[in-house]
């Protein structure tokens, strides 16, 4: 058995073996047998500007905002560099870039890293305008108008949300402040939300370009024996027998569910990491203990069954009801409705970065996006293949900066 500091690390790395989880067991309860309590994780309460960017000297402001269906989510702006006025676009204004983190994680995840390494530091310093988004029922997103996050009602929400009223919230309050287009940045279940959003014309006048690190839109090959296991196991339509509900994966029966998958055949959970996301090439063993701290955060329950469709279906659509007269009343269609990739504008600027140990986002299943875009703009589309990365490398190797935020930085300058 693993040690807990690698089962949460396991769970916090966007693991998709929980889309088996029992949810009425995740009702979310039961708290705290995962991660430590300490350091950076306790003056979190804070705030992520607080926590993590103000402390190395660079501005930082809170934001609140509020989607269309009432949830108010958080975000984080870092206006400038270190050394203010620090400008790479001579003296025109500030670019606008939108970061969005992916699942069972919140925007502190890009930031664990020192200054010299993480993205939206690293931006800031090359003269862009940072913004750093958080889905709803994160740490600091767990608030609605109305809604308790108590209540299975606040969970009533699967990704398909994040595409219409998450990210077209976020985007318009970025541009609205901003005045600009805006840059967009997604790692897995934000390059999932971008590429479904896009494709729906949902940010047509906000958006300027859009890069993907770590690439989930088709997640049918997903290679390894836990995701094999977690597919193979899912069971249908849990929601419709358990209602909605939050999962939460610090709580306990998390824990007990993440523990007895370890017992399949062919799953090394001495090796959850790698198990899970991929041999990740690059990452600081400090960095890692920081991110154990932080995170993971919860997600609706619902939210995963969405995505062990995706897994199971081998098509990007959204949520299914998992009976045709509900999916009629819901959709007017028996089945639900896909999300068409290839609708994404032809012309906007796409920049793609997928690693060759990814066992989230395979070699493969890239490869079926990339087809979905054959008819991009060809001059539009950049493709970045690095041989040894795996899905947290994106976001927190040691050497992203050099391997793929510098190449992000010259695509967004390209665009000027
Ligand atoms: C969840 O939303 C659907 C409609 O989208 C509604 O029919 C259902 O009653 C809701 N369930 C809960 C628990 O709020
Ligand atoms: C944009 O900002 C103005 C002024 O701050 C505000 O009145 C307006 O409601 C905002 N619009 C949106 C869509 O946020
Ligand atoms: C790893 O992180 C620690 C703590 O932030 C830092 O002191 C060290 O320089 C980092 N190592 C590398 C190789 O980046
Ligand atoms: C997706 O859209 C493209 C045109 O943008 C169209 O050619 C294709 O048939 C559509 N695919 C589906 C499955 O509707």
């Amino acid at each position: 058995m693993a040690p807990p500091g690698l089962l949460s690390l396991a769970v916090l790395c966007f693991c998709l073996l929980v889309l088996v989880v029992e949810p009425h067991r995740a009702y979310g309860k039961s708290r705290g047998s995962f991660g430590r309590n300490n350091g950076a994780a306790t003056s979190a309460v804070n705030g992520i500007c607080a926590t993590l960017v103000t402390i190395h000297g660079y501005k930082c402001l809170e934001h609140e905002l509020k989607t269309q269906d009432g949830y108010i989510l958080n975000m984080q702006r870092i206006p400038e560099g270190r050394v203010s006025g620090s400008s790479s676009t001579g003296g025109n204004k500030k670019q606008p870039v939108l970061i969005q983190h992916g699942i069972l994680v919140d925007g502190m995840t890009w930031l664990m890293n020192s200054p010299e390494q993480n993205l939206p530091m690293i931006l800031a310093d090359k003269g862009f305008d940072v913004w750093i988004a958080n889905t709803r029922g994160t740490r600091f997103c767990r608030k609605h108008v109305s809604l308790d996050p108590g209540r299975p009602e606040f969970w009533n929400w699967s990704w398909d949300e994040l595409v219409s009223y998450d990210l077209p919230a976020v985007f318009d309050f970025v541009f609205n402040q901003t005045g600009q287009k805006i840059h967009y940045i997604g790692h897995s279940q934000g390059t999932l939300i971008g590429l479904a959003s896009f494709s729906e014309g949902h940010q047509a006048h906000t958006l300027k370009s859009a890069a993907f690190l770590s690439p989930i839109a088709y997640l049918s090959h997903m290679n390894t024996a836990l995701g094999v296991v977690a597919a193979k196991a899912f069971v249908g339509e849990i929601t419709i027998l358990f209602g909605v509900a939050e999962f939460n994966p610090k709580g306990q029966q998390a824990s007990i569910f993440l523990k007895s998958l370890c017992n399949y055949p062919g799953v090394d959970c001495y090796d959850l990491l790698s198990e899970l996301t991929g041999k990740n090439c690059c990452l600081n063993s400090s960095t890692v203990d920081l991110c154990i701290e932080n995170e993971p955060q919860s997600t609706a329950t619902k939210n995963l069954v969405h995505l062990a469709q995706t897994v199971r279906d081998g098509v990007i659509a959204k949520y299914n009801y998992g009976r045709p007269d509900y999916n009629l009343m819901r959709y007017g269609e028996a089945k639900p409705p896909i999300y068409n990739i290839s609708n994404i504008p032809r012309d906007l600027p796409i920049f793609i970065s997928y690693g060759g140990q990814d066992a989230l986002s395979d070699v493969r299943d890239v490869q079926l996006l990339l087809d979905s875009l054959k008819f991009h703009d060809v001059d539009k589309l950049m493709i970045q293949y690095i041989k040894d990365y795996a899905h947290a490398d994106f976001i927190m190797g040691i050497n992203a900066n050099d391997f793929v935020y510098n190449q992000i930085i010259q695509f967004f300058k390209n665009q000027q």
